[in-house]
């Protein structure tokens, strides 16, 4: 059973810390990384919290404490989990799109780099040869996903070296005798169907004897979470069972093993989220109610983005009748939280929570329109703490320059 914050917490801490206001759960976190750790124990696997979902200080401070490793996507990301105290050897930065100077960067700093290029490989191998391991980010081209803007592995993606590059890219690993450590492949986020993981250990499988050095097989993340009752999910203890299979496979028949990676985001954060904001306008037309929140797409992109669904709570009427909504942002076009949703009757004034809101809910908010950048709370043992403050009027102005 996960844990999950009560009405009167989420009201308490939009009465204590205003609204909007993003609220995590760290009981909830704990509860997610624990499910996983039970599913696979005794198997040899490492999951690394893919950071992007939520990178706050205390979240990664949060993970420190749990003993999971941090999965970065940019060189910032992998300077904060060092920051939040995470040892190199638990930082891994799968890199996609960037400047070789950030693999230098990522290799002076002692952490893992997955490589998505044959270009940046090869400027890898000139400068390091085989001195440092590495892993390479294959492109399998399988389609997985909740929908094709989160889906990463199919033949038109931009992600990892096309399979079809396979001569390739051995060509270069000889040329510079590099040190190929770890294969890594994510076919996309919201992948429901143990299958599609199994899909991808087929392909590594068929790929090991290539490659000598391997340590590491690295399957990304893109476990589904339930958005609304009825969604499915992926089932850990099927996958945990799936991938112990796999390491007998590649055991019999190689006599090898390998540690098994995972880089879940949503898995860990997306539930332990609440987005709170409070309806400024109930706007009656002749075919819509608009319920009108004093937010906006500029805080919670999921929705507009997406088409997401986010289960939307009357906090101040929650047994209220139901009555049928758009709920709308404040944003200067169209923004749109939910269509034609009911929810329990809603009076201006009223406090909405937004659930599995902990994924890419704060980490995608932007100060479009000049508003402000929410403030984050984590609920720690009971007790709800700030963890940012809201934007000031200075943010807004902090780093430009007036020259007129
Ligand atoms: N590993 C890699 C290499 C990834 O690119 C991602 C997500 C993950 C792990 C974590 O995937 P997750 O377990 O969170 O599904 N902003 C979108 C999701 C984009 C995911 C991008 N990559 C959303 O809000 O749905």
């Amino acid at each position: 059973m996960s844990h999950s914050l009560s009405n009167e917490q989420l009201v308490a801490a939009a009465n204590s810390f205003g609204t909007p206001l993003y609220v995590y759960d760290a009981a909830n976190i704990e509860g997610q990384y624990s499910a996983l750790t039970t599913a696979f124990a005794g198997q040899h696997v490492k999951f690394f919290y893919a950071s992007k979902a939520l990178t706050n200080i205390n979240i990664l401070k949060l993970m420190l404490n749990m003993g999971c490793a941090v999965d970065c996507s940019s060189i910032n990301e992998a300077h904060l989990a060092i920051k939040a105290g995470h040892a190199p050897k638990n930082i891994l930065y799968t890199s996609n799109g960037i400047h070789f100077s950030e693999i230098e960067t990522a290799v002076s700093l002692g952490i893992h780099v997955n490589i998505d290029s044959l270009s940046n490989l090869e400027k890898f191998g000139k400068k390091y040869g085989g001195s440092y391991p590495v892993g390479i980010r294959l492109r399998p081209n399988i389609m997985a996903g909740g929908n094709l803007k989160i889906s990463t592995g199919h033949d038109k993606s931009k992600f990892g070296v096309p399979l079809e590059q396979l001569e390739e890219l051995l060509a270069i690993i000889d040329t510079y005798q590099i040190n190929i450590a770890g294969l890594h492949i994510h076919t996309g986020s919201e992948i429901k169907d143990v299958s599609v993981f199994m899909k991808v250990t087929d392909v590594f499988f068929d790929l090991v004897p290539k490659f000598p050095h391997l340590q590491f097989l690295d399957l990304g993340g893109g476990f589904k979470v339930p958005y609304k009752a009825g969604d499915p999910s992926t089932n850990i203890s099927e996958l945990a069972a799936e991938i112990k299979k796999f390491q007998e496979k590649l055991q019999s028949t190689y006599a090898r093993s390998f540690e098994l990676w995972f880089e879940p985001g949503k898995y860990m954060v997306s539930k332990a989220g609440y987005f709170i904001t409070e309806v400024n306008v109930i706007k009656q037309t002749p075919t819509i109610t608009f319920a009108g929140v004093n937010s906006g797409f500029n805080h919670l992109i999921r929705p507009m983005l997406y088409e997401a669904y986010h289960e939307i709570k009357n906090l101040s009427n929650p047994n209220g009748p139901l009555a049928t909504y758009d709920v709308v942002g404040n944003i200067c076009e169209t923004d749109t939280f939910a269509s034609d949703r009911q929810i329990a009757t809603i009076s201006e004034g009223d406090l909405l929570v937004f659930e599995n809101a902990g994924a890419y809910g704060f980490e995608m908010a932007s100060n479009f329109n000049s508003r402000y950048k929410p403030a984050e709370v984590m609920v720690i043992k009971g007790e709800a703490k700030l963890i940012r403050q809201r934007d000031t009027f200075e943010d807004l102005t902090r780093n430009q320059v007036e020259v007129l």
